[in-house]
């Protein structure tokens, strides 16, 4: 698109101040500026204003499992997990394409080193607990990592230079992610150089649609992979492809489970796994009523209180079912630094909307999901923040109680 029908495409939108620069830009500059906006799509930015509008529907609890009949059942469930790794069933899908804001570390997420006398990257936490199953299993399942096209070359090579931490070099796969644009507070997209709008991961909520545009859906359709187990880079305790996960999962004929801890507190910040009018949900928690939050049943146990910690076991037949379904944008505050007045800017606190789909928002399209309730201490060290709640100092503490040499 040329330089006059961009201007008006932008103009009818009220975005043209993307052009501001134009003219001090070299050919090379232009031409990546003009490709930009041609590729980007606008239309997220109409999802503004209209967060908050949602009206929860009937709540009820999500069908459970919990760490008793776990516990019952573990031999039974593991053996039919085991099996379906070794037969190929399953794979593993890592979603790394986040930008790590909280955590202020330059690169991606998994390269942070949580180690404190040794060098011990996120990733490699991570891969540890692949190997571990892949081991016990007979049979190196197959690992999908979805990245951004920010951290795609930084990923792709801490794996390189790691040896792919001593996995099977060709059972790792990297797909990116689509982007959206970063916007200020009044719907201006920014622009992170002069020559390029500000382009931000759009969420990890598109991760089926990416990998299956990555090219990957042959792999799963050949090799028979029938279930997808999608996990956070975030959490250094993942268990990842937990046999007695998914043999629960597919003892109980669903088509989606997910692994959660109890509440630590009725006010505790996480989105909570339950049903909405019926359907499986994943509720934030500013959306449950103060009766709900703190409802409890007759063991005293939270009524919501399912915490979801982003491990998901996903039916391949049924996403693929649900394809065509158009997940929503939501809207999040975050920091995007950005160009003003000629100059880059790099802000202190959240400046910009970004527009993100949410992997909890397929939940709801599979029908049916299993609750699996795990150990907080055992499998659940998130990795958000620097200092204070859910951060490296939190994060470190549970390692070092699980027995991890730091
Ligand atoms: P978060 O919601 O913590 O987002 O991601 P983030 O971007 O990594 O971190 P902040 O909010 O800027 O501090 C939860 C998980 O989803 C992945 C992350 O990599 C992490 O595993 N994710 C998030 C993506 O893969 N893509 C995205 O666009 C966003």
């Amino acid at each position: 698109m040329d330089y006059e029908a961009t201007l008006a495409r932008l103009a009818a939108i009220g975005q043209e101040h993307l052009l501001d620069y134009y003219e001090e830009l070299s050919p090379d500059g232009r031409t990546a500026l003009l490709d930009d906006v041609e590729r980007t799509d606008f239309s997220v930015l109409s999802s503004i204003g209209s967060e908050g509008d949602r009206t929860v529907g009937e709540l009820t609890p999500a069908d459970m499992l919990g760490l008793k009949e776990i516990e019952k059942r573990r031999g039974e469930f593991e053996k039919i997990g085991l099996k379906a790794i070794r037969e190929g069933k399953i794979a593993a899908v890592l979603l790394a394409g986040g930008q790590g804001s909280r955590l202020g570390w330059d690169g991606p997420k998994g390269t942070f080193d949580i180690g404190v006398s040794r060098e011990l990257p996120i990733f490699a936490c991570q891969m540890e607990n692949v190997k571990e199953v892949a081991k016990k299993a007979g049979y190196n399942f197959r690992v999908f990592i979805m990245t951004s096209s920010i951290n795609d070359a930084a990923t792709r090579d801490f794996f390189a230079r790691h040896g792919y931490f001593g996995y099977d070099k060709d059972k790792i796969s990297f797909f990116v992610q689509d982007m959206t644009p970063a916007c200020d507070f009044s719907g201006k997209v920014l622009l992170s150089e002069k020559y390029a709008p500000a382009l931000v991961p759009n969420g990890n909520g598109g991760w089926y649609v990416s990998l299956v545009k990555g090219g990957y859906k042959e792999i799963l359709d050949k090799e028979g992979i029938e279930w997808l187990n999608v996990y956070g880079v975030d959490n250094v305790l993942q268990k990842i492809c937990d046999p007695v996960f998914v043999g629960a999962t597919l003892s109980a004929g669903v088509n989606c489970s997910g692994k959660v801890v109890a509440k630590a507190c009725p006010e505790e910040k996480v989105g909570v796994l339950c049903k909405e009018d019926g359907a499986p949900t994943v509720i934030e928690y500013t959306e449950l009523k103060d009766e709900q939050r703190y409802a409890r049943d007759e063991e005293g146990n939270l009524l919501f209180g399912a915490g979801v910690i982003l491990n998901y076991i996903f039916s391949v037949k049924k996403l693929d079912e649900i394809g065509g379904e158009k997940l929503p944008y939501h809207i999040a505050r975050k920091k995007v630094s950005y160009i003003k007045e000629g100059k880059k800017v790099v802000p202190d606190e959240p400046n910009a909307y970004k527009f993100e789909l949410l992997a909890v928002d397929l939940v709801k399209l599979m029908g049916n999901c299993l609750g699996f309730e795990v150990v907080r201490e055992r499998e659940f060290a998130p990795v958000k923040n620097a200092t204070g709640v859910d951060s490296v100092d939190t994060a470190r503490e549970l390692l070092k109680a699980n027995g991890v040499k730091l």
